[in-house]
């Protein structure tokens, strides 16, 4: 299917503001984020590295709307724009078709993401996550449970934005939307990641939204079951692969470049645009006031590249006064960004990962280089935890009624750690990532069963049984 196909399948509009968006993306650079080199932002042939191998980087003018002066602008100008976008009434119109990029949490702030027609944009909507106060000092009586998470860092100003409440859930949706608008922009018919579980599903989700095939490249047995099915009630075609995660990225890095198949892993610029969104979602909900720690689980180095860069151009854009200091945490059996931080970044390192932290379990991080680059310039640092560390952080995020996946807790326990070795300081601002929902890896760090026996459906046998 050509890319005339599917734009009049998708939404019936005529072809043109495609091309036009292709010959807008082409003024785009990809620069290597090793050698400098610079390409193209579309080419016919769709790359996903520069010639040395190193990865790419979307480099961007930011231009305001026509509606709002077309020019570079002024901080308060995009901020207004921003804050009238986000207090669009939440008001669906029946026409399903007609897209309202107002209300996604990546396409609001469309000009720092990537310059593409309303019309082509891909969305669930995603984004719009919940960013809970719960520390000792911002966390309100009415939320107890909360303040046990500020209590067990030692926070007093602590905030979690919860990444897992996105469509298919994961932060991924954010990436996806800008993955997949490119890919229908590109006439793209299949498009494919390698995956421990989150990716995979989003990935299924956003294909099939646009009509095209997904592929799924899976460590066999390494993926949580619901995530699994997720992902094939979606309709994606999954690939089991003898191998980890690692092995299932190179493998697919292949397949794309061999096949012409579209590939949707974080290695893909565009996705990392999406990705931004993150970060300035958060900056948003802080009313722009930038937190003083930014604190997140970190595997693929897909986040700590994104977050960052986002942190990085609204400081340049003047959204807010000073960058973040940006703290990765890794599980102590998958941890070369750790060793490699711990020597200056003098080498890059890779292991054999090993932890409960599905997620995270990767031991040859793809975004090495980007992530790097935002540890060094916020002045950040990289931690590691143990799967122990994790899991209890994890009870207490769950117990508190927030709840999420065994990866995500990495950056409780990470912020707990760095507040106890006197890093972070306990009165300082804190915004920690959970990447991920509670339902995935539920094997994991909570009970299996309900505890106590079958009781009659009497309310004796209830008293009994509660000890009323
Ligand atoms: N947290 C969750 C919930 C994830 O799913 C992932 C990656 C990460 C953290 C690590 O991300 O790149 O920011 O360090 N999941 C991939 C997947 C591997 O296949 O879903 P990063």
């Amino acid at each position: 299917m050509g890319i005339n196909s599917i734009e009049n399948k998708a939404a019936g509009a005529s072809p043109e503001p495609h091309v036009a968006a292709q010959e807008a993306l082409a003024a785009l650079v990809l620069r290597c984020v090793e050698c400098d080199a610079r390409y193209p932002g579309y080419e016919t042939e769709a790359r996903y590295r520069c010639k040395c191998g190193g990865v790419l980087d979307v480099e961007a003018p930011f231009r305001l709307p026509a509606s709002k002066g077309g020019n570079e602008g002024t901080a308060s100008v995009w901020k207004q724009l921003f804050d009238e976008r986000a207090s669009t009434a939440p008001i669906w119109p029946l026409n399903t078709s007609q897209l309202l990029p107002d209300r996604s949490g990546v396409w609001r702030y469309r000009e720092l993401i990537l310059p593409v027609p309303e019309s082509a944009i891909v969305s669930r909507p995603e984004g719009n996550t919940s960013l809970y106060p719960v520390g000792l000092e911002n966390c309100e009586e009415g939320r107890k449970g909360h303040r046990q998470i500020g209590a067990y860092a030692g926070l007093e100003h602590f905030f979690l934005k919860h990444e897992g409440e996105n469509p298919t859930g994961s932060f991924k949706d954010r990436g996806m939307s800008s993955g997949v608008t490119m890919a229908r922009l590109r006439g793209a018919r299949a498009v494919a990641c390698a995956s421990t579980g989150n990716t995979s599903a989003s990935l299924a989700s956003y294909a099939a939204q646009a009509g095209m095939q997904g592929i799924v490249f899976l460590p066999a047995g390494q993926v949580a079951g619901g995530k699994l099915a997720q992902s094939l009630a979606y309709g994606a075609t999954t690939v089991q692969i003898e191998g980890d995660f690692d092995a299932a990225m190179q493998l697919v890095e292949q397949v794309c470049n061999e096949l012409g198949v579209y590939l949707l892993n974080s290695l893909n610029p565009y996705r990392v645009e999406g990705q931004k969104a993150i970060g300035l979602e958060i900056l948003q909900q802080l009313n722009w006031q930038a937190p003083d720690w930014l604190v997140l689980p970190a595997g693929n180095l897909g986040n700590t590249s994104a977050i960052g860069k986002a942190f990085r151009q609204a400081h340049q854009l003047g959204l807010i006064d000073h960058l973040p200091r940006i703290a990765s945490i890794q599980a102590a059996g998958a941890n070369p960004f750790y060793r490699s931080f711990t020597q200056q970044f003098a080498r890059r390192e890779r292991v054999h990962a090993d932890t409960v932290a599905s997620a995270i379990k990767i031991g040859d991080p793809v975004s090495y280089a980007r992530a790097r680059r935002v540890i060094e310039e916020s002045n950040g640092i990289v931690e590691e935890v143990t799967d122990e560390e994790i899991l209890a952080a994890k009870a207490v995020i769950d117990r508190s009624g927030i709840g999420c996946e065994p990866a995500s807790a990495a950056a409780l326990a990470g912020a707990k750690k760095l507040v106890a070795r006197g890093i972070i300081r306990s009165d300082e601002r804190v915004v920690g990532v959970l990447t991920g929902h509670m339902l995935k890896d539920s094997h994991t760090g909570i009970p299996q069963s309900v505890t106590g026996q079958t009781i009659a459906p009497a309310l004796d046998a209830v008293k009994r049984a509660l000890k009323l």
